[in-house]
């Protein structure tokens, strides 16, 4: 079985460990690939919907894994239990991450492999300002699409150390990374910038404040490029 290069650079950050608990799992794609390849002894499938859990049972079932992954109807974290050391949250806004992390007290030693859809930014700050550290993060495409995720390996260390406007946009373990996904993203980042200031010079009231920040935040981000 293959994973698409998403879910393969999960896999790789999930690395190698007893019990691992899939968030938010759909079809069971990495708990079964996990557990499949001997990283894992035993994974929890978890989702908040019926169907998506319907689907991850059958392929459970059809890959003859049922004693090795549990299948959870759970909203974020709430039902899943504390003993897993890997804890992955993929393929959802970063509101959405955030808000599971927020309300989740059970899983605070677990490594984390986060990877958010949308608002990678907010989801960066939340983990900066409640004592989390972004150990790793990379940026991936698909082959056969123009998207890019970004996908973190992170923490919960305790320590609110201090971060900068560009740690926000990309993490420090990314910034000193090179690869084509990452220029692309900074070079989407910026543009998304440029043309927001375009829009906004031509509205009626220029909001000056928010200009110079988006303004600022592109130099930050030119110079990782
Ligand atoms: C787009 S799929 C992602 C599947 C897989 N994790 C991936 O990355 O390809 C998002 C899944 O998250 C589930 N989901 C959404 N909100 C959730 C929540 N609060 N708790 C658990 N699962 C949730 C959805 O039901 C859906 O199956």
């Amino acid at each position: 079985m293959t994973l698409s290069l998403r879910l393969q650079k999960i896999a790789e950050y999930s690395g190698k460990c007893a019990v691992v608990a899939d968030i938010g799992t759909d079809h069971a794609l990495v708990p079964v690939y996990l557990i499949e390849n001997g990283l894992f002894s035993h994974a929890y499938a978890c989702d908040i919907g019926t169907l998506p859990l319907k689907r991850a049972e059958e392929y459970v079932k059809s890959r003859a894994l049922t004693d090795k992954i549990d299948l959870i109807l759970s909203n974020g974290l709430e039902k899943v239990p504390s003993d897993a050391d890997v804890v992955i949250i993929a393929g959802m806004g970063g509101e959405l991450i955030r808000d599971i992390l927020q309300n989740d007290e059970s899983h605070k030693a677990a490594l984390f492999v986060l990877q958010p859809m949308t608002a990678a930014d907010e989801l960066r700050e939340y983990l900066y300002l409640n004592g989390y550290s972004i150990l790793d993060e990379d940026i991936v495409s698909e082959h056969s699409d123009t998207k890019l995720y970004s996908v973190m390996k992170v923490r919960k260390s305790g320590e609110n150390r201090e971060f900068s406007s560009l740690d926000i946009l990309i993490s420090p373990a990314l910034q000193y990374k090179n690869s084509i996904e990452k220029t692309r993203y900074i070079e989407k980042l910026i543009s998304t910038r440029k043309n927001i200031i375009q829009n906004l010079n031509n509205a009626k009231e220029i909001n000056i404040s928010y200009v110079e920040k988006l303004t600022n935040e592109i130099k930050e981000l030119e110079g990782c490029l």
